[in-house]
């Protein structure tokens, strides 16, 4: 009984996702706080603005879903996907933006990203925004690791700012798995 119960609470706490041990970080209830002040703080800041938001696909998509919902000031929401490129720039990788078609110019836009790691993605995400010259152009995240960050940007929206190890859940993904998960996990050592 008491075996079966250890069992039962060491698998609320840990996660397998592939190859690789997780444990639990961040929780659902925690994520959903945080995403309503966020929704909160913009539709203060948007009131009468119409902003566009432009959710970054993959990662994205879980807490586009749960912030549009909390957003309560009229708005319009479109999905971007970033292509890398091996072998181009300094980075290492190049980037393509596909699926940005709504126009940009005079707009009032907000990115909603997962996660800024080193920054590059969104940098350049930003950089192509602004060729469209918004009339204003933020970031909203939920997470961020400003010990991993190499770019500076302006992050007005972020979540929870984290240690520089990696995670997965809330749509962040390890090889392609574990998006689904409700809660955030944390790679243990
Ligand atoms: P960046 O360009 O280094 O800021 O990171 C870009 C992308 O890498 C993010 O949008 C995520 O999709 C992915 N990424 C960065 N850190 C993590 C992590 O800890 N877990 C899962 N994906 C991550």
């Amino acid at each position: 009984m008491v075996d079966l119960l250890r069992a039962f609470l060491l698998a609320e706490i840990n996660m397998r996702v592939k190859d690789k041990e997780f444990k639990k970080f961040i929780k659902k209830k925690a994520i959903q706080k945080k995403v309503k002040k966020l929704a909160s703080r913009i539709n203060e800041d948007y009131k009468d603005k119409n902003p566009l938001f432009i959710g970054i696909l993959n990662g994205a998509f879980m807490f586009a879903s749960d912030l549009m919902k909390e957003v309560d000031i009229p708005s319009e929401i479109s999905f971007i996907r970033v292509k890398s490129y091996d072998k181009t720039d300094s980075t290492g990788k190049m980037k393509k933006i596909l699926g940005l078609e709504e126009t940009i110019k005079g707009r009032h836009i907000i990115v909603i990203e997962d996660i800024v790691d080193t920054g590059f993605t969104i940098a350049e995400i930003m950089d192509e925004i602004k060729s469209g010259e918004p009339q204003t152009l933020e970031i909203v995240t939920v997470l961020f690791k400003p010990n991993a960050l190499k770019k500076e940007l302006p992050l007005k929206y972020v979540g929870f700012e984290i240690p520089n190890e990696f995670v997965v859940g809330y749509g962040l993904d390890y090889d392609g798995y574990g998006r689904n998960l409700k809660d955030i996990y944390q790679i243990k050592d």
